[in-house]
């Protein structure tokens, strides 16, 4: 069956590794599971004072999610945690307090950089605040991708076999989670 997987990408740089690993994951995933990316670029610094009346662009950011199976974030570690355009986008995606739009979600985190532990430390940082947010995690396998030059070349192709055979497993066993999850918690069901 066909299950639609939402990309939130922690990154907004232009030349960003984590949005060359989004773009390499969708190629080695299979055929099951379909993409689309939910931009957070473009929202405001959240407050509850806006609670009362969302803007624009955060409705279609939590209509965005609402539309999807599941959810994979690939993100950058900054300063040992995930950056702060990602923790705003999910204080968005969670409030007004009750219309949480993780809860009951799946999803899964993965990211990379160039340093040794290849973000462990914020995707720690963000399987916490997915698990307050409700949204159920994929929790085996994890992937810390170190990224070295040339791991994935300019037509979004991973350039080491062991690696694309690694991040090929982790997507099929992300296809197999959000189809146990989903068995059980129907997509829209509160
Ligand atoms: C970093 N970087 C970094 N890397 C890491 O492994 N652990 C860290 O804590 C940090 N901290 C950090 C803070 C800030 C503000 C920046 C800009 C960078 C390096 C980071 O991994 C590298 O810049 C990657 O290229 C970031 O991924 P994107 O944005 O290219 O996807």
């Amino acid at each position: 069956m066909k299950r639609k997987v939402g990309i939130i990408i922690g990154s907004l740089a232009k030349k960003s590794l984590n949005r060359r690993l989004a773009g390499a994951l969708q190629k080695v995933a299979p055929e099951e599971l379909e993409f689309v990316e939910i931009p957070i670029r473009d929202l405001p610094l959240y407050s509850y004072d806006y609670d009362a009346d969302f803007p624009q662009v955060a409705c279609d950011f939590k209509k965005a999610i609402a539309d999807v199976d599941a959810v994979i974030f690939v993100t950058p570690e900054y300063n040992r945690s995930i950056p702060g355009a990602l923790k705003n986008a999910i204080d968005w995606a969670s409030r007004p307090y009750g219309q949480n739009a993780f809860a009951r979600k799946p999803s899964t985190v993965i990211g990379t950089s160039p340093g040794a532990i290849g973000t462990a430390v914020a995707q720690q940082h963000l399987r916490s605040i997915l698990g307050f947010c409700n949204s159920p995690q994929m929790n085996s396998p994890e992937a810390y991708i170190q990224y070295r030059d040339g791991l994935i070349d300019d037509e979004g192709d991973i350039t080491v076999d062991g690696t694309k055979k690694f991040l090929s497993n982790y997507m099929a066993e992300f296809r197999d989670f959000i189809n146990r999850v989903l068995t059980v918690l129907p997509r829209q069901s509160k």
